[in-house]
């Protein structure tokens, strides 16, 4: 027989597992079909329900039901997303958006912060559990090295740059944004954008650079040189794609790379006008 202890530590094992498989946070003891939920009809409780009628024969040629189509979320974020006048109205817009199901599993949205009319505007992936839980960007690990990083050639999100993410809430157990994610949130990201009015960005890995920049090619191949991104009511703006410092936590040599990156951005922002 078992005794407490060994099931304690069965228990923490089988814990433990679930959140190498990327299962850390605890919703519900069952799985929750949430779209099914929204779009059932309210229910009366099983014993209050009145016994069903029988069933009316059916009318040999019905009439054609017209069912007036929702427009697609990405059609309504373009709406949302262009009729905000300001930051604080972008911010409300995406949290009431629920075009998507990131929504209902994250804690907080994660905005942006910085200097919120900054010549240079930092583009990330999406929160992780820290900046879930903060509703701040770039605030564990990464964002630490991140704010090293930068701090290393005179830049601080407190004095010299603007901070957000390509996604607003934080995907589970932070998988990587799908393609249908990144194109649903990237009509609030060209509005943040768009009224933060930087000279230029940094697009941080290759979620953000590949969903402003577009194309095939992986970050390795877009890190290190400067590209175009065309904003709606701004304009094409200079973009320069690094590596992520979730990736050189993981993969220091590549720091070189990085440190690269970080002192061609100094040199252009020395070399820049005014
Ligand atoms: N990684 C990101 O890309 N963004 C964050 O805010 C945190 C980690």
């Amino acid at each position: 027989m078992w005794g407490m202890e060994q099931e304690h530590s069965a228990l923490a094992a089988a814990l433990a597992l679930q959140c190498d498989w990327g299962a850390d946070e605890a919703l519900m003891e069952s799985p929750v079909d949430r779209l099914a939920v929204r779009d059932a009809p309210a229910r009366a409780p099983e014993a209050a329900r009145p016994a069903p009628e029988p069933t009316p024969p059916r009318p040999i040629r019905a009439a054609p039901v017209t069912l007036a189509a929702a427009p697609p979320a990405v059609t309504r974020a373009e709406a949302l997303a262009a009729a905000a006048p300001d930051l604080a109205a972008l911010k409300a817009a995406l949290a009431a958006f629920d075009g998507s199901p990131l929504r209902e599993t994250a804690t907080n949205l994660v905005f942006g912060e910085g200097v919120a009319d900054a010549d240079l505007m930092l583009i990330g992936e999406a929160p992780g559990a820290e900046e879930d839980r903060a509703g701040r960007p770039f605030v564990g690990a990464s964002g630490q090295l991140l704010d090293r990083m930068f701090a290393s050639v005179g830049l601080a999100r407190e004095s010299n740059f603007y901070i957000t993410n390509i996604l607003p809430w934080r995907p589970p157990g932070n998988r990587t944004p799908t393609d249908a994610e990144v194109a649903l949130f990237l009509p609030f990201l060209r509005r943040h954008v768009a009224l933060i009015r930087p000279k230029r960005l940094v697009l941080v890995g290759g979620v953000a650079a590949k969903g402003l920049i577009g194309g095939k090619e992986g970050i390795t191949r877009l890190r290190g040189r400067w590209h175009q991104v065309d904003i709606p009511g701004l304009g094409p703006l200079p973009a320069l794609p690094t590596l992520h410092p979730a990736y050189l936590l993981r993969s220091p040599a590549s720091k070189r790379e990085a440190w690269a990156d970080l002192l061609l951005l100094r040199r252009t922002l020395d070399q820049a006008p005014g």
